[in-house]
């Protein structure tokens, strides 16, 4: 019971949006891949109406859109009932896809079903670059080809380009291929460093001049395409004196749901020992994002470390990133290193050092086999 000296509870965020990974399952093998270095297996994956009682909970817990991703999406049959839960619970759907394995047929099924808005994934600019980093030969083609067809269908089409230091150099022609594919939006995204990333990142992190002119790039785009085109642009913590607000804050704007159902403050958050993540098979959405050890350990300003917990900072960055915290410290609970405050903040310099002096070799994602650790 509460005393009249407590100082008031700190009012419960509620989450925005839901990232349900309907599936790890995907043709491409993308070395930066955002799922899990151990990926869940097909036999696992949670049935569409487990997925619709989770969205009808997410909508009564505050939540206004659903990005329906992977993985591959498109990977599961059944999606198009997935989506109907989805559509029914009154959520904006957004399908996240790498648009290899749609066809005209399973789009307008899609369409038919409510959805509301694509986004697409590309590797690069140039077809052979681009089908060499995603680990597909042909993928680009089928991927414009669908982005057509999404257009044609008449739906909002967003472009996600992930960048680093073997395609920066086409951001340009990304920006025009997003033009001239009719996306409304694009994001610019800089690989961020965690799992299959970390293991590739002497092989993707870029030099200080392709970052310079990547952040030039957007500037001039932004300020030209004004009205035709929205970019948005999420940087690389390797040069930075400061860290983003990861996921917003831990446990304050989204949740990520897995592929076997469990519930998630970020899509990289399995990595993180001592947890037990919510199984949302046993446990209602609410119950976990409101009292669930795993959504409440970093949510706040109470569990920081100085020199967060005294900073004026600490309600903007919340802190920067566990994940990348623990995979530079091996201390979840400690200052993000890509803060120049923190005590490690000498990692992110040995990380660029590394990359200058590394080649360009990929270790590929792959189903069933966990890379060795990044030494
Ligand atoms: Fe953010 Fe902590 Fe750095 Fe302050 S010390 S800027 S709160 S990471
Ligand atoms: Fe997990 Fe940033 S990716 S907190």
């Amino acid at each position: 019971m509460s005393r009249l000296s407590d100082p008031p509870a700190a009012p419960m965020p509620a989450p925005l949006g839901l990232l349900a990974e309907l599936t790890h399952r995907c043709p491409l093998r993308c070395p930066y891949c955002s799922n899990p270095l151990e990926l869940v297996r097909a036999a696992q994956e949670l049935d569409a109406a487990t997925w619709g009682r989770i969205f009808a909970e997410a909508a009564e817990l505050g939540v206004l859109q659903v990005h329906l991703s992977g993985g591959e999406p498109m990977a599961r049959r059944d999606l198009p009932l997935i989506l109907r839960h989805a559509v029914q619970a009154g959520l904006y759907t957004n399908l996240i896809t790498s648009g290899v394995v749609a066809d005209a047929r399973r789009l307008a099924e899609l369409v038919e079903g409510g959805l509301d808005h694509v986004q697409l994934s590309v590797q690069d600019a140039l077809p052979g670059s681009a089908d060499r980093i995603g680990g597909y030969a042909g993928g680009h083609a089928r991927k414009l080809e669908f982005a057509r067809a999404v257009r044609a269908a008449g739906l909002p089409l967003t472009l996600n380009a992930v960048v680093h230091r073997q395609n920066l150099d086409r951001l340009p022609a990304l920006i025009d291929l997003a033009l001239e594919l009719g996306c409304g939006r694009m994001e610019v995204a800089h690989v961020q460093y965690y799992g299959w990333a970390l293991r590739n990142r002497a092989a993707l992190l870029p030099t200080r001049a392709q970052l310079d002119a990547a952040t030039a790039t957007v500037a001039e785009a932004r300020e030209r395409l004004r009205g035709r085109l929205v970019i948005d642009y999420v940087v690389p913590d390797y040069y930075a004196q400061r860290p983003k607000a990861c996921m917003g804050g831990w446990g304050r704007q989204a949740i990520v749901v897995s592929p076997a159902g469990r519930a998630l403050p970020c899509h990289a958050a399995e990595g993180l020992p001592g947890f037990t993540f919510p199984d949302l098979r046993h446990t209602s959405l609410r119950e976990a994002w409101e009292r669930s050890e795993a959504f409440t350990r970093f949510r706040g300003t109470g569990w920081m470390p100085e020199p967060c917990r005294s900073c004026d900072r600490r309600e903007q960055d919340w802190g920067g990133c566990r994940c990348q915290a623990f995979a530079l410290t091996g201390d979840a609970a400690a200052t993000d290193p890509a803060c120049a405050l923190s005590p490690q903040h000498h990692l992110l310099d040995l990380a660029v050092q590394e990359a200058a002096e590394a080649t360009d070799a990929f270790t590929w994602r792959e189903m069933g086999r966990s890379p060795a650790p990044a030494g």
